[in-house]
C-alpha cells in the first residue's frame, strides 16, 4: 500500500513537472531563417484580416523593414507563430504626435505585429508586445505605433494594455487606393 501511494506520488510529480504548451513557448530574437517562414504566416494573417492592407511586391523585405533596433517571433517548436519589431523613431507620424505633446522623452515605433489565426488569443500578440516594450524600456524610450481602423483586434490589444490614444489621422498609402484612418497610440509608463 505504502509502495502504491509512493509510484501515486511520483507519477503525480512527473505529469506536474512535464512541460505544457505554455512553457514551451519563447519569444526570441528573429533570425534570418525566420524570415521564409514569416512570410507564409503573414500571408495567412493577410488572408484573414486584410494586415497589410496591401501586400507588399518584397514581403520579406516589409517583414525585415528599415531602421530596426529588435525584432522578435513567437516559437512553440515548429514555424514562428508571430512576430513584431521595434524601430528607431523616423517620419512617422505617431512619432510627430508624440513628440508635439511634449513627451515625456524620446520613443520608438512598434510594428509588424502579427499572430498567425489559428494562435489567437493565447497571449502570444501580447507576449510580443511586451517583449518590444521591454526593450524600449532599456533604451528609455516609449513605444508609439499607428495601426489601421479595421484592425479591431489590435486596437482592442492597446486599449485592454492602457495605451493612450494620441490622436487619428487619415492618408492615401497608395494612389489607387482608398482612404485609410489609423488611430496612433503610446504605451503606458513602464
Ligand atoms: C492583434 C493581434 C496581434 C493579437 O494577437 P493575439 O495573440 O490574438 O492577442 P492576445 O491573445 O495576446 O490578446 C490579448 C488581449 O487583447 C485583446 N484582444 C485580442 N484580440 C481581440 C479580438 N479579436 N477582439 C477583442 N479583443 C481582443 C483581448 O483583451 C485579449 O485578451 P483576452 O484574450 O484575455 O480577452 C492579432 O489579432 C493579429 O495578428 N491581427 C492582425 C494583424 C494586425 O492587425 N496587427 C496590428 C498591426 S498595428
Amino acid at each position: 500500500m505504502v509502495d502504491r501511494v509512493c509510484v501515486v506520488a511520483q507519477l503525480s510529480r512527473s505529469i506536474r513537472s512535464r512541460p505544457t504548451p505554455y512553457h514551451r513557448r519563447v519569444i526570441r530574437s528573429r533570425t534570418e531563417d525566420d524570415i521564409e517562414p514569416l512570410v507564409r504566416a503573414l500571408a495567412l494573417v493577410a488572408e484573414a484580416d486584410g494586415y497589410p492592407t496591401r501586400w507588399p511586391a518584397d514581403p520579406a523585405g516589409w517583414i525585415r523593414s528599415r531602421d530596426v533596433i529588435g525584432a522578435w517571433v513567437v516559437d512553440e517548436g515548429g514555424d514562428p507563430l508571430g512576430h513584431v519589431n521595434l524601430r528607431w523613431p523616423r517620419d512617422h507620424v505617431p512619432v510627430r504626435m508624440w513628440r508635439a505633446r511634449g513627451g515625456p522623452g524620446e520613443c520608438a515605433v512598434v510594428s509588424r505585429l502579427f499572430v498567425v489565426p489559428a494562435a489567437r488569443r493565447r497571449g502570444l500578440g501580447l507576449a510580443l508586445l511586451d517583449a518590444a516594450c521591454a526593450r524600449a524600456a532599456e533604451l528609455d524610450r516609449r513605444p508609439v505605433l499607428d495601426v489601421v481602423d479595421d484592425n479591431r483586434a489590435a486596437i482592442a490589444l492597446y486599449r485592454r494594455l492602457g495605451w493612450t490614444d494620441l490622436g487619428t489621422y487619415e492618408d492615401r498609402f497608395h494612389d489607387d487606393g482608398p482612404i485609410e484612418r489609423l488611430h496612433c497610440f503610446a504605451a503606458p509608463d513602464r
